[in-house]
């Protein structure tokens, strides 16, 4: 397809959330997610695409199949009556991803899919092709969990992953809870909730993501098909201590969190590399934050992800009991919670090399990476293709792909519509 397309439909979108230093601040339910929606609403319009709200506030455009084919989407029936009164309907492919950004990230993780379902959709309408099942681009909401922490908090809400009422009463950093971000947005929390109806109706989903390392770099394919998502997690460190001057306390006599916190900093990253995974502490609070004060309180979030669970849950004990006997050092306390908790994700095996083959033999490789794709493979048969990145930088301003790679992921994914839909 032509890259000129591709920049023209990419350039609308790029000016929303992004900051003076060039990175993007699209947290759910601001002003910048809400712009994106009117966007992604404008795009469906557009199109003649029928677009939807679901309870959980992920977006859809649909493009129905022809009349006989179609499975109303709001008008769910158990699959039995349906088979009862008819033959069997078609389930529907769904594409898309998120809009949402890590704090200050890049402009590629989550839009790129997207933009480029729109384009595939352009793609095959320009062909004539004649869709025998629906198919559909979702924009699934908080993907990041950038703003009230969990990942994948709209395709967990509709998976029942997470129950509704944790959800509502999720935080943001200012203290405002989900549900009042979403009242604020004019959008109503009551009906959050799984939702397997919508589910039922899906015969897979294929999201096309940016790749997030430099996998492909060097590689003659510009795009590749997922194997699998290594398991991962964030969990919460609180470490407490007792807040004193910093000029009078003397050294025995201070019980400071953040020499905890230090060690433990050090401490991930150790036990990551002994196991053989990746650990992070991002993220931190401290209170009461003052230069010329200990600090009471410290809480950080880990950030731990592994090949395989055996690995993760390593990291985890070493760095528990090394950061509790720490603690015990240094006469604070420290608590671990999980925040999120996510699985390893095989991709179903039959579909990527189906569509691997399709590619004409498209490298195939895992991610470290979490996605939306991942919490749906439980439940419909998932697939993903990731676009090269030449420099591998992900969630960060540097986050990159050329315009020609982009279109080649349009082709890739309208062909693998046209495999699945057409
Ligand atoms: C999301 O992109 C994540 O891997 O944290
Ligand atoms: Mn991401
Ligand atoms: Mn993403």
């Amino acid at each position: 397809m032509d890259t000129d397309a591709f920049r023209r439909l990419w350039n609308e979108l790029e000016p929303i959330g992004r900051t003076e230093a060039g990175g993007y601040l699209r947290f759910s339910w601001t002003e910048s997610d809400l712009r994106l929606r009117l966007w992604f609403q404008a795009q469906a319009r557009l199109r003649g695409l029928r677009c939807e709200e679901d309870r959980n506030g992920n977006l859809y455009a649909w493009w129905d199949a022809e009349k006989e084919q179609v499975v109303d989407p709001d008008r769910p029936r158990p699959l039995d009556q349906l088979t009862a009164r008819k033959p069997r309907r078609e389930g529907a492919v769904l594409t898309g991803s998120h809009f949402d950004s890590v704090p200050h990230g890049g402009a590629y993780d989550g839009p790129l899919g997207i933009v480029s379902a729109f384009l595939a959709v352009d793609r095959l309408r320009a062909e004539d092709a004649q869709p025998k099942r629906p198919i559909g681009i979702a924009a699934f909401t908080e993907e990041e969990g950038g703003r009230f922490g969990v990942p994948c908090l709209g395709s967990r809400l509709m998976t029942g992953v997470i129950d509704s009422d944790r959800a509502r009463a999720l935080t943001d950093p200012d203290g405002v809870t989900l549900a009042q971000a979403m009242r604020d947005a004019g959008a109503d929390p009551a009906t959050l909730g799984p939702d397997p109806e919508r589910l039922e109706r899906l015969a897979a989903f294929i999201e096309l993501h940016i790749e997030q390392g430099r996998a492909l770099d060097g590689s003659e394919s510009p795009v590749a098909v997922a194997t699998a998502i290594w398991p991962h997690g964030r969990w919460r460190v609180t470490f407490t201590g007792e807040a004193d001057h910093a000029g009078t306390t003397r050294l025995p006599d201070r019980r400071d969190p953040m020499l905890t916190f230090a060690f433990a900093v050090l401490a991930a990253r150790k036990e990551a590399r002994l196991a053989g995974g990746v650990a992070t502490v991002g993220r931190v609070e401290v209170e009461p934050n003052a230069t010329n004060a200990i600090a009471s309180t410290v809480t950080a979030w880990l950030d731990a992800r592994a090949p395989d669970e055996a690995v993760l849950g390593e990291i985890l004990s070493g760095f528990e009991s090394k950061v509790t006997e720490r603690a015990g050092r240094d006469g604070t306390g420290v608590a671990i919670a999980p925040e999120s908790e996510t699985p390893i994700v095989e991709f179903d095996a039959s579909l990527r090399d189906r569509i691997a083959a399709l590619l004409g033999g498209a490298p195939v490789l895992p991610t470290a990476a979490g996605h939306d794709a991942g919490v749906l493979s439980a439940h419909v048969p998932t697939a993903m293709l990731f676009v090269r990145n030449p420099t591998g930088v992900s969630h960060a301003p540097g986050e990159s792909a050329s315009d020609e790679d982009c279109a080649a992921g349009v082709e890739a994914l309208a062909a693998v519509l046209r495999e699945l839909a057409c």
